[in-house]
């Protein structure tokens, strides 16, 4: 078979994706024709001028535009229709596998059931699962800009869909909202059997991580740049084969490197940590899972080997079972072998 390049091995990699918000996957089309369909009027008048606002200077910038996106989100539909829409774009990607996070406060809060939320989601991803062949789980994010007592009966609405969610996480505004404000009810999610990862150290401290991995018993880091500040840190993650979810181009668009030369990718693969690849908010950043891989492979120079290692990263680091993550990895590896 003759050698391809570096970016068409990237493209057809098989691949899993494990940091991914739906309703950041809300593509400006879709948001307009949800929008028209429930009588919906919002504040953009083309598609053009929705792009244009999407200039961010920190994480904060960009959460107004995000939540305020999400609200002509109201039927179930609605939901089942903003998750098939990414599911099909990642099919074209070789993403086998995605564990995706919902915000339901942000649908709660506007008073649209917890249910509505879910039974749209679900039923996309079952689609997922017999129409196109990829396998998921689903993620239930507390806000943590909001209180310990609000996410508590977010937890409570989710009790009866344990079946559908294989764990809970913590997003939004980081800074001031350290994980150990939700330590209590991350110990009733582990009681009921949840896994948990957070988001630390996009724009919080290394602090923030180590409260995550020691008050949250997180399975998982979400982003978790600022680990390289500490030293003791990134021993205990290496220690630990802590994955990272690490997202260049939502790192790129929110500020938290300058350019994605700087990216601390590199560094993160260099240092033993199992950093895994992933879009996070693909709609509002500018590129699904090929794209960010695309994008540091350019960037940081890498090589096919690379590539291989955060494919192979992508499965391990996930919530497959160990005979789904071996027969995944075993697609991975013949892949590389047939075109290197
Ligand atoms: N919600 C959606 N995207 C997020 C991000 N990158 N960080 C924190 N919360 C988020
Ligand atoms: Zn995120």
């Amino acid at each position: 078979m003759t050698p391809s390049s570096v970016q068409d091995f990237i493209k057809g990699i098989p691949k899993a994706e494990l940091h991914l918000h739906i309703e950041g996957s809300f593509e400006p089309e879709l948001m307009f024709k949800i929008a028209k369909r429930n009588g919906i009027r919002i504040k953009y008048q083309s598609i053009e001028e929705i792009k244009t606002a999407y200039q961010f200077d920190n994480l904060q910038d960009f959460l107004d535009i995000y939540y305020e996106g999400a609200g002509v989100l109201i039927h179930e539909q609605d939901f089942y229709d903003l998750t098939w829409a990414y599911l099909e774009k990642i099919h074209a990607e070789n993403v086998l596998h995605t564990e995706i996070f919902f915000d339901p406060q942000t649908h709660t809060d506007r008073g649209i059931p917890f249910e509505t939320v879910i039974n749209g989601i679900h039923h996309a991803l079952e689609d997922g699962k017999t129409k196109l062949g990829i396998t998921s789980k689903l993620i239930l994010c507390f806000l943590r800009h909001l209180n310990e007592e609000a996410a508590f009966a977010t937890l409570k609405s989710a009790l009866p869909f344990k079946d559908w969610i294989v764990g809970v996480g913590l997003d939004s505004s980081e800074l001031g909202h350290p994980p150990s404000k939700f330590q209590r009810v991350f110990e009733l999610a582990l009681k009921e059997g949840f896994l948990t990862v957070a988001h630390a150290g996009e724009e919080g401290p290394a602090a923030y991580v180590w409260e995550a991995l020691n008050l949250l018993l997180v399975s998982r880091i979400d982003h978790g740049n600022r680990s390289l500040d500490d030293d003791k840190l990134v021993a205990e993650l290496v220690h630990r084969n802590m994955p990272l979810t690490v997202c260049p181009l939502s790192n790129l668009k929110l500020k938290v490197v300058k350019d994605l030369k700087d990216h601390p990718l590199r560094k993160m693969m260099d240092a033993g940590l199992l950093a895994t690849l992933n879009s996070d908010d693909p709609a509002y950043f500018g590129g699904y899972l090929t794209e960010n891989y695309l994008a540091v492979a350019e960037s940081l120079n890498l090589s096919k080997a690379d590539i291989y290692e955060l494919a192979v990263n992508s499965f391990k680091a996930s919530f497959l079972d160990e005979e789904s993550k071996n027969m995944m990895i075993h697609k991975v590896t013949v892949y590389y072998q047939q075109n290197s």
